[in-house]
């Protein structure tokens, strides 16, 4: 059993109202101190953005009854004193039987729509595909990647964007996905048609859920999922996709360099609007030219290409 203990212990749920640009700060505050995925939400939608995300931990009552509380409060209170504007409310903890997890999921991820032709879907929900309609079937487990938070929708749509149209055979490129969560992007350039791709991720959650995304979508045989970062893959490839956070992507960049062959493209992902310059300048000390940028909300992604 590993640390998150999927036998019969009851899970707490852990919830924050958060203004959209400090969700990155508290979710990296969570993930730092639990150690495991953070859920975030509702602000995703871009036809109604609310004012404020939904940021949901999940903790076991040994971590609750520890000294995390004290330290999230600290934080907090750090948060509000560098932002007036940040929500006083305290968080919100609430007890979940081990089967909230998946009906939880289940009532908060319906189908939808992405880029031109993406339609992704769980397992458990009918959607009725238009010709020339992708589906990517994603079951998220305890996973990141429903494709609906924008920093997945963004590298999904550079993904369809920058896909070299019509090459069949030994052209299709050689992917790796750095970061891969519940695999959709993997499972996305194989159902593109890329000839082999690397999915790799740090947590093992994201490597079982990848590996099961990518059997159900039929692409196992295409998708090989490793438990690890971009130095857990060897050799280099035609494209490489990473949706990480600031931080994680400069102090992958020469690793990500290393992983992209000239001439290659590299799409990150991940990003807030005001990070894009920064992580853009990283990369291009690192031999990249960005040819191509894309926004939805705060957020950003960024299509570089490899110098020959
Ligand atoms: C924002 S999620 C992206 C998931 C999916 N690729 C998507 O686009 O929806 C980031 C993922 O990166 C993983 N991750 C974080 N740091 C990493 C690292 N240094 N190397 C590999 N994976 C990492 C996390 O476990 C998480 O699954």
């Amino acid at each position: 059993m590993d640390e998150k203990n999927r036998g019969d212990e009851k899970w707490i749920e852990l919830r924050l109202a958060v203004p959209p640009a400090h969700v990155e700060a508290v979710a990296a505050f969570l993930a730092d101190e639990l150690g495991r995925g953070v859920v975030t939400g509702a602000w995703i939608d871009p036809e109604a953005p609310p004012e404020l995300a939904d940021v949901r931990a999940y903790l076991t009552p040994a971590e609750r009854a520890g000294g995390f509380p004290g330290r999230l409060e600290a934080f907090l209170r750090g948060l509000r004193r560098l932002y007036p504007g940040f929500p006083g409310a305290p968080p919100a903890y609430r007890e979940l039987a081990e089967t909230d997890w998946s009906e939880g999921w289940k009532r908060d991820f319906a189908p939808f729509r992405v880029g031109r032709r993406w339609l992704v879907r769980p397992s458990w929900a009918a959607a009725a595909p238009r010709p020339g309609d992708v589906i990517l079937q994603i079951d998220p487990g305890r996973a990141f990647g429903t494709g609906s938070h924008a920093t997945t929708a963004l590298l999904l749509e550079l993904l369809e964007a920058v896909w070299p149209a019509g090459e069949e055979g030994a052209g299709r490129p050689a992917v790796l996905d750095v970061g891969t969560g519940t695999g959709i992007l993997a499972v996305a350039a194989a159902r593109l048609g890329a000839a082999a791709v690397t999915a790799v991720d740090v947590d093992p959650d994201a490597v079982e859920a990848a590996r099961k995304n990518a059997r159900v979508n039929g692409v196992a045989a295409v998708v090989r999922v490793v438990r690890g970062s971009a130095d857990a893959a060897s050799g280099a490839f035609d494209l490489v996709l990473a949706n990480i956070e600031r931080n994680v992507l400069l102090d992958l960049a020469p690793l990500l360099a290393g992983r992209c062959r000239p001439g290659g493209r590299l799409l990150l992902s991940g990003l807030l609007a005001a990070q894009g310059g920064e992580v853009a300048a990283a990369f291009r000390a690192h031999g990249f030219r960005i040819d191509r940028e894309a926004r939805r909300d705060e957020w950003c992604a960024l299509s570089l290409v490899k110098g020959a």
